[in-house]
């Protein structure tokens, strides 16, 4: 295996049905329109010298170095900058050329410290290269004028180290933050000779700097250079693999050292994110190899015995034993388990697989559970299909972009960095969110509206816009009649006209001015293509399918679905929450989303697996949680989940947990869900396995397998083992298997397989006959349930209700450097950025309650209390705290209620009636925490040592 090197053109590729031909060096190239002379070079195989240029940025030209003749021009332009032109005839070696190279690069190295051998960039350095290609042998100037050898460097950033004395201000850091990333955190400070890389003045970590790693990407030089690999060196060879953060889906080269990874390089290749990351993609994969990681299997009989290390066969055998006396005590369904968005789309179908097949019932559920099945619900009900309608891309068409629930700079970065470019083209912007997020004001982007609504009031909001649209004569008549069910529409739009849902009507509920609705509608309406990204602000509420549905009738009214541009895009949480759900993991479905009461699905099923299958729905997570209480349910296989901080109302989870006799868990660290377990398995991280996942935009990517797994068994292996172990015989040599499988009984898979997606990159589903290369867009010439469904969206207040008592709301969310529940990233460098979890509040209430910024304070629920620190923040509308569930220790759960959606199930975290005080001491639900932290994490003998 090599390093995989990707070919840098030196400028954007142009994407044009205009060809331009031009001779260059003698030979005929035939390029698009707009190409420079420097990447129609490139396409021939002959590359410019260039230091300034790189085809991430816009070119530049200021390095002199990429200098060409062009018959008939005066001079010798900068082929970097010159467009290419019909009949041009260029020549790019000449003598000439040679010596005015040469001159340019002998004044750069005469300012540069000629450490080439000690240099962490030796062997990967374009001024090396340069040097060597421009035949450079012999400076001229010496040392001995003005330099800046000894400028200081800047290592305060966790991940990369900033050595000003080797930079040659090129500025593709300022461009690579400006064009790629949107932060706009380094500038040129100075003029001519004293001009230098500034990030504002001040070092990297106290900066503006979200450390993408953009800048580092594009640098030439050693200047910004990653800390690993100035520690271990330059990698030897590279894998393509995906994320395992978010939803975004980023391909990375994992470059590599033996089985040691060294950096992870974004994958230009990657159609998710075309060679951009953020700081968890690129940087925060440090936990894989974390001294907590558990690699060894476990048991103990009760919670309260310390783990016992245990062989793989003992402990499946354990696992496996106990499910089997618990079916024969309590029933069938007395088990089940829990799929997981952080594995891969084979290894959640195979413990689904299980559940169905092995132990015989469909108790199975997913995380999804608790982010965005309201999607599902909502999207197939009115359109079809259980996931978004576009591919990332269709945001570049987009005139109008409305942002819902979601925070896509922290939550979603590289997408938010491809959707801020567009802004700063020109898109408008609408911002529907409680808080002040960064998007609604950030470098050269301010938001047309921010419509800041109470939380808990978005039916109300999206019923005043709706209605804005069909009392003012805004519906696109035609395509909803060409597309739409006509008498569903006629419904619909007599119940939206009704003047309740004016905007001055709910005005009172959702606290935004009408005025600021009805213009933020019309422009939705009236703006061009129109697209509407939503997340978790939308579907976390007692009414997020409602929600879901009232966006889908938003988006046919207007003709906006099905044409670049446009959509109803959910920005999903977890890299595979959109596969999880693709492959069966509710309680009610198979794979595809095919109810599991349809004979003909379940009798194929039924035909392949050789076992008879349940019609009948299983438990959804909060039901088994209730069962457990009941005393009915007893024993659970949870792999790559931590309920016990993920999910709301931490007592109750526990409560249910505690009451079970079996829990099985699978991770790579020991969350906190295993402090109620019986068995441990280790679990693999994605950098260990072979697979696939699927993200927010239905993209099917390869993970690909860079280690060996350090408890020596990938995640599938491990559920195929408790399989066999429970009776139920699996016998795959290799997760391609698996997905063959699926495609063979998942229509929207039929096509794809392992060598479809190393030939392609990867694949949008639906994959079949019609579409053998997969689909970036839905719904293009009709729907896929037909005709699109408009559905009634009544306003049904939460029940969560403030008061005397309680009288804010608290709302939750992420922030970039941390993920989830933090079990990976609370393992990097990146806690630097955010070590605790903290409450916003509004300035107007932190002073009615005498809290000063930094107080600690007691956060009160119906449910619980915990204490965290106080952030006063005018990001916060008045009435309204925040704070995020990064950190297992501060309990945000505990105080969230156990409402949820109608629908789904899916809980309300985003409405909780609070009350704020000062304090000084932890709650006492954190004080039981450390206790039982230490007491129920325990770790014993090692059995074998001790036989
Ligand atoms: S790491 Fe990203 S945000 Fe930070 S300076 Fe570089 S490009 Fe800008
Ligand atoms: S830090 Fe690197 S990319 Fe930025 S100006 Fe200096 S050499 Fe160029
Ligand atoms: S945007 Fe998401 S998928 Fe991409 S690097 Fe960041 S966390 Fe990973
Ligand atoms: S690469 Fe063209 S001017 Fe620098």
């Amino acid at each position: 295996m090599a390093l995989i090197q990707e070919t840098d053109y030196g400028t954007p590729i142009r994407i044009t049905d205009k060809i331009v031909t031009l001779i260059i060096d003698g030979e005929a190239v035939s390029v698009p329109a707009g190409t420079s002379v420097m990447a129609a070079a490139m396409m021939r195989g002959t590359q410019i010298p260039k230091l300034c240029a790189t085809d991430s940025l816009e070119a530049f030209g200021s390095c002199r170095l990429c200098l060409v003749e062009i018959e008939g021009r005066r001079g010798t332009p900068a082929s970097c900058t010159t467009p290419v032109e019909e009949g041009m005839v260029v020549n790019t070696q000449t003598e000439r050329l040679a010596d005015l190279r040469r001159g340019v690069m002998e004044l750069y190295i005469s300012d540069h410290p000629l450490d080439c051998l000690t240099c962490s960039a030796n062997g990967n350095c374009e001024l090396q290269d340069m040097a060597g290609a421009v035949g450079l042998r012999e400076v001229r100037y010496g040392y001995g004028g003005a330099n800046h050898l000894d400028a200081p460097k800047d290592t305060s950033n966790p991940y990369f180290t900033f050595e000003d004395s080797k930079c040659i201000v090129c500025s593709r850091c300022v461009r690579a933050c400006e064009e790629v990333q949107g932060t706009f955190a380094l500038t040129i400070q100075g003029r001519g000779f004293d001009s230098r890389v500034s990030p504002g003045g001040m070092d990297f970590f106290g900066s503006e700097c979200v450390s993408c790693g953009a800048c580092v990407q594009a640098c030439p030089t050693a200047t910004l250079n990653e800390k690993s690999i100035i520690a271990l060196g330059q990698p030897e060879h590279s894998v393509i693999t995906t994320c395992a953060y978010c939803g975004v889906g980023c391909s990375f080269k994992a470059e590599m050292k033996g089985n040691t990874v060294v950096r992870m390089v974004p994958y230009k290749g990657g159609k998710a994110n075309e060679g951009h990351s953020c700081v968890k993609g690129r940087f925060a994969w440090g936990y894989a190899t974390h001294k907590d990681r558990i690699t060894k299997p476990m048991i103990r009989k009760k919670i309260t015995d310390p783990w016992q290390e245990v062989s793989w066969k003992e402990a499946v055998d354990y696992a496996a034993g106990e499910f089997k006396r618990i079916q024969a005590q309590y029933g069938r369904d007395a088990v089940g388990g829990i799929t997981s968005s952080r594995c891969t789309n084979e290894e959640t179908f195979l413990v689904q697989k299980l559940v169905r097949a092995g132990f015989g019932n469909n108790n199975v559920d997913t995380c999804a559970r608790v982010c965005h099945s309201p999607t599902g619900y909502g999207l197939k009900t009115t359109l079809g299909t259980s996931a978004g309608t576009q591919d990332f891309a269709s945001v570049d068409d987009a005139d109008v972009i409305v942002v819902i629930g979601a925070n896509p700079t922290d939550g979603h970065p590289v997408f938010a960095s491809r959707m801020k470019r567009r802004l700063r083209q020109g898109a408008r912007l609408i911002v529907v969110d409680p808080r002040r997020i960064d998007l609604v004001k950030s470098p050269h982007i301010q938001a047309d509206y921010h419509l800041p609504l109470k939380p808990g009031t978005n039916v109300g909001m999206i019923n005043a816009i709706a209605h804005v649209i069909v009392t003012e004569g805004l519906v696109n008549e035609d395509y909803v009649r060409e597309r739409c069910d006509l008498g569903d529409f006629e419904s619909w739009a007599r119940f939206i006209a009704d003047e309740r849902h004016s905007p001055e009507a709910v005005e009172d509920l959702t606290g935004v001015p009408a005025a600021d609705v009805r213009n933020a509608a019309r422009l939705y309406a009236t703006g061009g293509n129109a697209a509407i990204y939503y997340g978790l602000g939308v579907t976390e509420h007692s009414q997020g399918s409602t929600m879901v549905m009232g966006m889908a009738n938003l988006a046919m009214a207007t003709g906006n679905i099905g044409k670049p541009g446009a959509g109803v895009n959910p920005l999903r949480g977890q890299n595979n929450v959109q596969g999880s759900c693709d492959m069966g993991s509710f309680p009610h479905e198979f794979s595809g989303y095919r109810h599991v009461s349809d004979d003909a699905t379940r009798q194929m099923f039924e035909a392949f697996w050789g076992v008879p299958l349940q019609g009948d729905p299983g438990l959804r997570i909060p039901n088994m949680l209730d069962e457990a209480m009941a005393g009915a349910f007893k024993g659970l296989y949870i792999q790559g989940e931590d309920i016990a901080q993920s999910d709301p109302d931490t007592q109750h989870v526990t409560a249910g947990l505690a009451a079970m006799e079996c829990i099985v868990i699978q991770d790579i660290f020991l969350n906190e869900t295993a402090k109620y377990a019986h068995v441990f398995l280790p679990g693999s991280s994605f950098l260990e396995k072979d697979g696939t996942f699927t993200n927010a935009e239905r993209r099917i990517n390869r993970v690909r397998k860079v280690m060996p797994p350090l408890g020596g068994l990938a995640d599938w292996e491990v559920t195929m083992a408790l399989s066999n172990a429970l009776g139920f015989a699996m016998h795959y040599k290799h997760p391609s298997e698996i997905m063959d499988e699926i495609a063979r009984l998942t229509p929207s898979f039929a096509g794809v397989s392992y060598d479809k997606l190393d030939h392609l990159g990867s694949i949008q589903w639906p994959c079949n006959d019609a579409a053998p290369n997969g689909t970036p867009m839905m719904h293009v010439d009709r729907f896929v349930r037909g005709k699109g469904k408009f559905m009634i969206t009544e306003f049904v207040p939460t029940e969560e209700r403030t008061g005397p008592r309680f009288p804010l709301i608290l709302t939750t969310g992420r922030i970039l450097s941390q993920y989830n529940v933090g079990a990976q990233t609370r393992r990097t460098e990146n806690s630097r950025w955010h070590e605790e979890d903290v409450l916003e509040i509004h300035p107007f209430d932190a002073e009615n309650r005498g809290v000063l910024d930094g107080d600690l304070v007691s956060l009160e629920s119906r449910s619980g209390e915990i204490a965290l620190r106080a952030q006063i923040s005018e990001r916060m509308q008045p009435g309204v705290v925040y704070t995020t569930f990064h950190h297992a220790k501060t309990g945000a759960n505990v105080i969230t209620t156990d409402y949820s959606d109608w629908a789904t199930n899916c809980p309300e975290y985003k409405v909780t009636a609070v009350q704020v005080r000062r304090t000084n001491r932890p709650s006492d639900w954190q004080a039981r925490f450390f206790e039982e932290d230490f007491a129920l994490k325990r770790i014993g003998p090692d059995v074998d040592a001790a036989e």
